[in-house]
């Protein structure tokens, strides 16, 4: 490898988005029904228009030196009801993977990215009877109609998180609250989800990469020397990390081609038996964890370090990894780019390291709908202009264009020592 050079020839550098959260005017899916019914804070309108915007948007992301980016397929536009498949829908999906591949955009395809169709939210959601012969058949579709534009493919995004929040939490459709056992079960059944999707894909197409997005937080018992909050953190792990890797195996080893790893945040936990514990732990956000701390505008620490965690944990599979989201909610253009050093630098020590690490997509190419906050949250390297639809490119943007065109890091990134 060339002097100074970090990140070889051919990382995948890019951005990250999902339909619902940027195409806008998303009528059939369960999200939508539930902002109509005045369930959620929020409604996603037009989002980003990228419906009809995606070609500029592309431009963006090539113009800033992308070669990847993540989207995702809505399946509730794909098949609007049970077992009919819009082709309408697929032309247009169609027409965005060639317009990717046009610009040297690799695609990175998740197939559900939280939302679902209405139809299936009313029969119980990833809990009803046929929920995974449903979503394969789906996915069988798709590789058929869609698949050879694609090589690198995700079939649900974050099982964890979407339980967590459809089912304990009760934050997201379809609102319940404190039902770990319905939590496991929606879990179970996106694992299994997976597993038929997987299949599907390498049956229809030649060697295709096949994953599912996974959140990993890095959990940390507030206390080390307390069993009890060592504890609240294990149950923690278990639930939203290990759960997830454990039921998507097969013959011992888990059925993905690649780890995709959704790093944003370290948690420390501490013991709580009642009141707002999440599995018998709260969060501890005292200024004595390791120095300073901070927080961004979703309350989510910035702790670059334990990205090298996750990664050095990933890195038991053997598989190639990709990061598959990373980003910061914040309206501060200092702390967004010093964010990006930091986790750049964790990503360089990981490949010295040996991690096979192929790329990193950063959580959004522009601020978007962001689930329960709507649009009051940035995540973007482009601000958008909500009433313009116009996107401006903020300087994290530009400093990850310099890394994706040098392969080295920023001059002024220090080292991540861990
Ligand atoms: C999700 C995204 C979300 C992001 C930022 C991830 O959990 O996959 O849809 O916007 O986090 O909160």
């Amino acid at each position: 490898m060339e002097e100074g050079r970090v990140f070889p020839k051919g990382f995948l550098w890019g951005a990250a988005t999902a339909a619902h959260q940027v195409e806008g005017d998303n009528r059939a899916s369960d999200w939508w029904a539930a902002e109509e019914a005045g369930l959620l804070p929020h409604r996603s309108g037009d989002a980003c228009r990228h419906r009809e915007l995606y070609e500029r948007d592309f431009d963006l992301a090539r113009s800033f030196g992308h070669n990847a980016h993540r989207l995702s397929l809505e399946w509730s536009r794909l098949e609007p009801e049970p077992g009919r498949f819009e082709d309408r829908w697929f032309d247009h999906y169609a027409r965005v993977l060639d317009a990717l591949r046009l610009r040297g955009l690799e695609p990175v395809v998740t197939l559900q990215h939280f939302t679902l169709p209405r139809w299936l939210a009313s029969r119980g959601g990833w809990l009803a009877r046929d929920a995974v012969e449903r979503f394969a058949d789906y996915a069988g579709e798709v590789a058929r109609r869609l698949g050879r534009a694609v090589r690198w493919w995700i079939t649900v995004n974050e099982p964890s998180v979407l339980a967590k929040q459809g089912y304990v939490t009760g934050e997201w459709p379809p609102f319940r609250r404190g039902r770990w056992d319905l939590a496991s079960r929606v879990i179970a059944r996106m694992a299994a989800a997976h597993r038929i999707a997987h299949a599907r894909l390498h049956a229809a197409l030649p060697a295709p990469m096949v994953s599912f997005a996974h959140s990993t937080p890095w959990i940390e018992p507030c206390d080390p020397s307390r069993r009890l909050d060592r504890l609240a953190a294990r149950l923690r792990r278990a639930f939203l990390v290990d759960l997830s890797f454990a039921l998507v195996r097969r013959g011992g080893r888990p059925l993905i081609d690649y780890v995709a790893i959704n790093y944003y945040t370290r948690t420390v936990v501490r013991w709580a038996p009642r009141g707002k514990a999440l599995l018998f732990g709260v969060e501890c956000r005292e200024p004595h964890h390791g120095g300073p701390r901070r927080f961004d505008d979703l309350g989510q620490e910035v702790w670059p370090e334990a990205l090298l965690h996750v990664l050095r944990d990933a890195a038991r599979f053997a598989l190639p990894v990709l990061i598959t989201e990373n980003g910061i909610a914040t309206s501060d253009e200092r702390l967004r780019e010093e964010h990006l050093r930091g986790h750049l630098a964790a990503l360089a020590r990981a490949i010295e390291e040996g991690v096979d690490l192929r790329g990193y997509l950063y959580w959004s190419l522009m601020d978007n709908f962001e689930w329960a906050e709507g649009t009051t949250v940035r995540f973007g390297l482009a601000e958008t202009d909500f009433a313009t639809q116009e996107r401006r490119p903020r300087r994290t943007m530009r400093l990850l264009a310099e890394v994706a065109r040098t392969g080295r890091l920023p001059s002024e990134t220090l080292p991540v020592e861990v």
